[in-house]
């Protein structure tokens, strides 16, 4: 780990996930120098600012909200998709907010999260094999020869989707949509009906009386242009390493290299391995980043990988997303966050319940129970503190759609209701309404938490 860094030196290393049955290498390549002729997508100045308002999280000063869709595609690419997204990112904050009385961190999984690692490469329907779909910058989802071939040219596309999806959630975080005074506004209409939109009016309600009083003495938009916007950061994996390693740059300010395709990266469970390309190329960018942690790793693998990702031991450089499944995390995630305080490493430790709780339902359909989706955020609630780490957040797969792609939540969907509106390009998505639950289920337990502390406070 202690060689030269280069955007490149990833190459090297062993590297899982990363498709080489491209037809035509020599395109692959031609691509990828295109791509490093690119425009960045964010800037190093913005992916600092996140770092350090993730520092405040990892002090327990702030919380994170990270999610959108599992795999981005082509096909679901609209503004209509992207600011319902928005929206439900900006009403979960508000809830947040409102119970933890702490700022929310909005990182959305959106602009550029395309490339999906498979648990098996290939696929076989009805006697035919063929490469698993791997992501829209990638190859196809329809199940055909051409199709599932991987094709540079997607790439490109990819890029060109991240930019427009990127300006639009620029527009609508900065140009008046995201103003707290239009907080009614931003409940989606089939949530309207439903008891989480009752509970969200009571909050906006709540909410607009302490505009108005604030608004009489003299706290406006104006005055204040913090109430006019809010900031969102993007978000991705980090699997592709070729496009990663073409959109990383020099700061021109710091010299340091970030990768200017999203505010902050993430490593996948599947591509965590100490001596492999993934951990070799993000140890080398300044970006916040990300590590998810799943049921099999051990406490000392934890710490080396903390070491070679953050040596410097920077705060809000490093994001842990456990990610164990509700029957497992009792057993495995408290010597994981023991580890991490006993050894004073500053993390940032946040839950990412969706992956651990996936299952096949009787019909088929990739779904996953909300139930236990609640049950795994609230076993981290009490696991963090009950070892006095701040549970610092929550990464999920969820849309601003009426999907139906879980099982369970206020309207209870069942089985059957699966293949009603089942859109996901690849793992199931909360819908609004049970992104909202879930929502209030977090706030109920940080009002707790804040109390708690109150109370300690006044003893
Ligand atoms: C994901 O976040 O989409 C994902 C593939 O997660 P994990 O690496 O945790 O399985
Ligand atoms: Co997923």
């Amino acid at each position: 780990m202690t060689e030269r860094w280069t955007p490149a030196s990833w190459r090297q290393r062993p590297a899982k996930h990363i498709p080489n049955d491209y037809p035509d290498m020599e395109a692959l390549a031609r691509v990828e120098g295109e791509l490093r002729r690119m425009p960045p997508l964010v800037f190093a100045g913005e992916a600092r600012r996140l770092k350090s308002k993730l520092a405040d999280v990892a002090a327990g000063k702030a919380f994170l909200l990270q999610g959108g869709d599992c795999a981005e595609s082509f096909k679901e690419f609209s503004a209509d998709n992207i600011r319902d997204t928005f929206r439900l990112i900006l009403q979960m904050a508000v809830v947040l907010t409102f119970a933890g009385g702490k700022p929310v961190v909005k990182v959305a999984r959106m602009a550029g999260q395309f490339a999906k690692p498979r648990s098996e490469p290939i696929e076989t329907i009805d006697g035919v094999t063929l490469p698993s779909y791997r992501g829209d910058n990638i190859n196809g989802m329809e199940f055909e020869p051409a199709a599932r071939a991987p094709d540079p040219e997607r790439l490109l596309r990819a890029y060109s989707q991240s930019a427009s999806t990127l300006n639009l959630l620029r527009a609508f975080a900065g140009g008046g949509y995201a103003d707290l005074h239009n907080i009614h506004r931003w409940t989606l209409g089939f949530v309207d009906g439903s008891p989480q939109g009752a509970r969200y009016r009571e909050l906006t309600d709540k909410i607009s009386e302490a505009l108005t009083f604030m608004g009489a003495i003299g706290v406006t938009p104006e005055s204040h242009p913090d109430l006019h916007r809010v900031e969102v950061f993007t978000s991705h994996e980090a699997l592709l390493l070729g496009f990663e390693e073409a959109m990383t740059r020099v700061d021109s300010t710091t010299g340091d290299w970030y990768d200017v395709s999203a505010h902050l990266l993430w490593i996948g469970e599947r591509t965590r391995q100490l001596d492999g390309a993934h951990i070799e190329f993000m140890r080398g960018i300044r970006n916040p980043i990300g590590l998810k942690v799943g049921p099999t790793l051990e406490p000392e693998e934890l710490i080396r990988l903390i070491d070679a990702l953050n040596p410097e031991g920077e705060p809000g450089r490093l994001t842990l997303y456990g990610r164990f499944g509700a029957d497992k995390i009792a057993a495995r995630l408290p010597r994981l966050m023991e580890a991490t305080r006993r050894e004073g490493r500053s993390v940032v430790w946040a839950i990412d319940p969706m992956h651990g709780n996936t299952l096949k339902a009787n019909n088929g359909y990739k779904t996953r129970p909300f139930d236990r989706i609640l049950s795994e955020v609230r076993g981290f609630i009490e696991i963090a503190e009950a070892e006095g780490v701040h549970p610092g957040g929550v990464h999920l797969e969820m849309t601003g759609q009426n999907v139906t792609e879980c099982l369970g939540g206020a309207r209870a969907l069942s089985e059957g209701d699966l293949g009603d509106r089942y859109h996901t390009h690849c793992d199931p998505r909360l819908n609004g309404e049970q992104a909202l639950e879930l929502a209030f289920l977090v706030a109920e337990k940080l009002k707790a938490e804040r109390q708690a502390v109150g109370r300690e406070a006044a003893e």
